[in-house]
Parts: structure tokens; C-alpha cells; sequence
């Protein structure tokens, strides 16, 4: 399927054309959606209308496609034949953090060479023992929890994970939530920011300005705690700066980079880019890698001989002793890796992406006129049995040895885009994946996993609020026997 900027034709089809769900007049399918299961509305209207369909929010027509290349082309066509959804843009300046997740044109341009740079295989290498410093922490944390006979808050002893490695990272400062001893933490106001930004962004219509203000009373408190949190990670690089200005040509984290860059003449990057980019990196950080990291913990302990694989291949690479040493070692960890892609293949905390036409175009063969909604959904593909052998099964093995030959593994690939594609794929993805396979190591080598449950029990349902959650898991775990570890 191609997507290209092509005049009317008679063979196209036109968004009128395709079939969708059955709408009210003017709300259109809006109160059909709940935001919180919106990607799972939007999977089961894909079975019963097919690829693509049209679905309606407001007066505004929005195109669903799942097809992979489809889905590609059209991530690929950023920036200038899509843009993200005008609405992130405008709900990331008001809300203050207009960074790179939803800057456009020029200011995205500008921002993605420097956020990138700070993300990337080498800065994650260097940052390695920081990482296992992190990883430690959390190891320490679920021994106590383990000696105490306490269950663990799953979700949120992951944020504190991902909070720490990436405030360290980025801004040179691990903030410690794994230590703190209250829930006071910056992962606070972050939980209530982002539900909002999607509030914002999925809204069938614009509120009045005055009528959101006062709806978002209780969320300004929460930015300006962010905010203040930002402005201090700024002046504490701007300190480090003016005693050592040779960091303004070798910047050590990005911070230092947007900093540097920001008092630069003509860079272009000003006060509320960097501020922006702070906020984003928080964001878009935090909630990602420690919900891949439930998801995959939940699935692992579903999937004993899985977790057994996974189990095996980390005592080898540990070869008795208690952690990990160097940053290589990530690249021997092949079935942790593939069961972090089976995980993502299942449960993908970001089901679908939004895309919006910068002019006239056309997607599988529909023509779209400028300003509409593409929605690129993300895992029917991975669920498409053409493509994997049982597909509803968590295999790690399908991705390894001979089972996972290069020809099905390039189609798995092509099928499965955890990271999105194309110019704005995620920067992130090389320290999200360096985060899970320690995380998932210091837990197999360490831990016997008594429980993951969510309240009820059952399998935990899936929750859209900014990604795709598993609701709230709770986790009991043993020590695992130092004979038994030994032995291994
Ligand atoms: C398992 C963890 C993660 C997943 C599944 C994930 C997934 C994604 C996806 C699907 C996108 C959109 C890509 C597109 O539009 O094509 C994205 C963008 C982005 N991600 Fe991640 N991400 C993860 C972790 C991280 C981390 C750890 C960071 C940084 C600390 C990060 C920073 C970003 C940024 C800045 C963008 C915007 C890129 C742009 O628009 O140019 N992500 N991520």
C-alpha cells in the first residue's frame, strides 16, 4: 500500500465509501468510546468492519488502518506528508510541556537531533554502571518486601525505577524515589498529568477555555509541583555549567546539551524547549518502560517454561555472580530479549498512533484530504495468525534458533512496531531496553515469583490513560534459594 500526495482519482475510494460503526447525528461515534478502552473499541470495530474503516468523533471523519505496511507508511511520511494530532501540540503548550513527543516543523527538527544523541547506544554504555546502581536499589527494595512477606505494589515500584535511571540519565540527577519513604514523589503529579493530556486529546469537543480552567483546578497544582521540580533540574545544570564551561561543548546528558544549546546565539532553542523536553523525557520515560515491564512480568509468571528459558540463559550470563558488570553482557541475554517482544507483541502500551494529513493524500488506496485523522493500529498485526503460529501464545521461542529463522523473524519484525517507525520512532527504545532486560535479570536470578495478580485475580484488564496499563498488580515474591541459584 502506498501512501502519496495524488489528485482525486476515480478508482480511489473516498473516506464516504468505507463502512464504520453507526454513529449519532453530530457526536458522531463519540459516546460509543470510553477513553479508557478506547484501543480496545477501536481493535474490535477493525474485526467486525475490516482494514481500513472510517470512524466518526464529533463532525470529525478519522481513518483506521492496521494493516503493517499501511501502518508504516504512513509513520513514515512524518514530518511533512503527517503530523501528530494537532491537539497534542496545543494540549502540550497549554499544559507546558511542548517537547519533542509533540513538537512539529522546525522546533522538532531542531530537538530530535539533541534528544536522540542523549538516548543513544553509547550514552546508555556509559551510563551502565549508574543502571546497575539503579537495578540494585530495586533489588534491595524487593528483598525487604520478600523478608517482610509484603506484596508489592507492581506498577508503582516500576515507576520509581524508571523515574530514577531516567532523571539520572537525562539530567544528571537520580532523584532516589526507590528510597523514599512516602508516595510524595514526582510520580505523583506525573499519574494526574498524564491522564489529563489524554483528557485533552481524545475530547470529542474543545471545552471553553473558562470551563476547562475550572475543571483543572486540582491539575494546575500538580504542574506547578512539576514544574517547580523542572526549574530546579535546570538551575542545578546551570550551576554545573558555570563551574565547568567546558561541559558547553562536551555536554554530559541532554540537559546539559539544551542547556548549552539554549544560551548558544541563533540555536533557536529557547527557555520553554528545554523546559518542554524535561517534562518529556519524564513523561514519556516513565510510564512506557515500567508498563512493558508489569505486562512482561504478568506474562512470565503465566508462562512458567518461558520464565524457565529466560531463567537459564541469566544464570549463564551471570555465571554465579550476583548481578550483571558490563553494559555487553545486555547483548548475551537473547530469549530476555524475545520474551521483552513477545511482551510487547501482546500487551503494547501504545496500541495505536495518531496521524494527521498535512495535505491532500492517499492511504490503501483512500483518498484523505488534508487535516484527517489517520489511526495507526498497532497490534492486529502481531495478532495475525498468517504471520505468527498461535498467535494468542507468549513464545519466546518463536523469535530464537530455528524456529525463529530470518525470514519469519524479518515478518515479525515488519509486523510488530512496539517503537512506532519511521523519523519520529522513539529515542528511548535502547535505554528501555537495557531498563528490562536488568530488571527482568535481577528478578529471575534473585526471586521466585509467588504471585502477580490484579485485584480479583483473572487476567488484568487493560487500561488506556496515556499507555496501556494493566490495572493494578500486585506481586509477593520469595528469595530464591542460594543452593538452588548456585546450582543453576
Ligand atoms: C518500552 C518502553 C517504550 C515504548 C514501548 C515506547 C514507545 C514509543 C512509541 C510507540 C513512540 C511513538 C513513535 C512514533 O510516533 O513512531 C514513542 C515516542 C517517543 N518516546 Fe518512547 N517508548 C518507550 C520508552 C521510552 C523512553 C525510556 C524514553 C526516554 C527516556 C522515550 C522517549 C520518547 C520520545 C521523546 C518520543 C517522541 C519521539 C518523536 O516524536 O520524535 N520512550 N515511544
Amino acid at each position: 500500500m502506498s501512501t502519496t500526495a495524488t489528485a482525486a482519482s476515480p478508482t480511489l475510494r473516498t473516506l464516504a465509501d468505507l463502512p464504520g460503526p453507526r454513529g449519532l447525528p453530530i457526536l458522531g461515534n463519540a459516546l460509543q468510546i470510553r477513553r479508557e478502552r478506547i484501543h480496545q473499541q477501536l481493535e474490535d470495530w477493525a474485526r467486525i468492519h475490516g482494514d481500513p474503516y472510517v470512524v466518526r468523533i464529533g463532525r470529525r471523519k478519522c481513518l483506521v488502518v492496521s494493516a503493517p505496511d499501511t501502518v508504516a507508511n504512513v509513520l513514515r511520511a512524518r514530518p511533512d506528508g503527517f503530523r501528530r494530532n494537532e491537539r497534542v501540540e496545543t494540549a502540550s503548550r497549554d499544559l507546558g510541556f511542548l517537547g519533542l513527543f509533540s513538537a512539529e516543523g522546525e522546533t522538532w527538527r531542531r530537538q530530535r537531533p539533541m534528544v536522540l544523541a542523549g538516548l543513544d547506544p553509547a550514552h546508555i554504555r556509559e551510563f551502565f554502571p549508574a543502571l546497575l546502581d539503579v537495578t540494585e536499589r530495586l533489588r534491595r527494595r524487593w528483598e525487604q518486601a520478600a523478608d517482610a512477606g509484603a506484596a508489592i505494589d507492581l506498577q508503582a515500584d516500576l515507576m520509581r525505577y524508571t523515574v530514577d535511571v531516567t532523571t539520572g540519565l537525562a539530567f544528571g540527577e537520580d532523584l532516589h524515589t526507590l528510597e523514599a519513604r512516602s508516595d510524595d514523589t514526582i510520580q505523583r503529579h506525573l499519574n494526574v498529568v498524564l491522564p489529563a493530556l489524554v483528557r485533552r486529546i481524545l475530547s470529542p469537543v474543545d471545552l471553553p477555555g473558562w470551563l476547562r480552567h475550572w475543571r483543572e483546578r486540582e491539575l494546575r497544582l500538580h504542574l506547578q509541583e512539576l514544574r517547580a521540580a523542572v526549574d530546579g533540574f535546570i538551575a542545578a545544570t546551570r550551576r554545573k555549567l558555570a563551574d565547568d564551561p567546558s561541559l558547553r561543548e562536551r555536554p554530559q546528558n541532554l540537559i546539559q546539551a539544551m542547556v548549552a544549546a539554549r544560551d548558544r546565539e541563533g540555536s533557536g532553542v529557547g527557555d520553554e524547549d528545554v523546559a518542554g523536553n524535561v517534562f518529556t523525557m519524564l513523561l514519556a520515560g516513565e510510564d512506557t518502560t515500567a508498563n512493558t515491564l508489569a505486562w512482561m512480568v504478568w506474562l512470565l509468571h503465566r508462562n512458567p517454561a518461558a520464565a524457565a528459558l529466560a531463567r537459564d540463559e541469566v544464570d549463564a550470563v551471570l555465571a554465579g555472580s550476583p548481578a550483571l558488570r558490563e553494559a555487553a553482557q545486555l547483548q548475551r541475554l537473547d530469549v530476555v530479549d524475545a520474551c521483552a517482544h513477545e511482551a510487547m507483541r501482546l500487551k503494547p502500551v501504545a496500541p495505536f498512533i495518531g496521524a494527521q494529513a498535512m495535505q491532500d493524500t492517499v492511504v490503501a488506496g483512500v483518498q484523505v484530504p488534508r487535516g484527517t485523522l489517520v489511526l495507526c493500529l498497532m497490534r492486529p498485526a502481531g495478532l495475525d495468525g498468517a504471520t505468527f503460529a498461535r498467535p494468542e501464545a507468549f513464545d519466546p521461542k518463536r523469535r530464537l534458533g530455528e524456529q525463529g529463522a530470518a525470514h519469519a523473524m524479518a515478518s515479525a519484525r515488519r509486523a510488530t512496531m512496539p517503537f512506532g517507525a519511521g523519523p519520529r520512532m522513539c529515542p528511548g527504545r535502547y535505554l528501555a531496553l537495557a531498563e528490562i532486560k536488568l530488571v527482568i535479570a535481577m528478578l529471575l536470578a534473585h526471586f521466585e515469583v509467588d504471585s502477580v495478580e490484579a485485584e480479583g485475580g483473572g487476567e488484568p484488564r487493560e487500561t488506556f490513560a496515556f499507555v496501556m496499563a494493566p490495572e493494578r498488580l500486585r506481586m509477593r515474591l520469595r528469595r530464591r534459594s542460594t543452593a538452588r541459584a548456585a546450582a543453576a
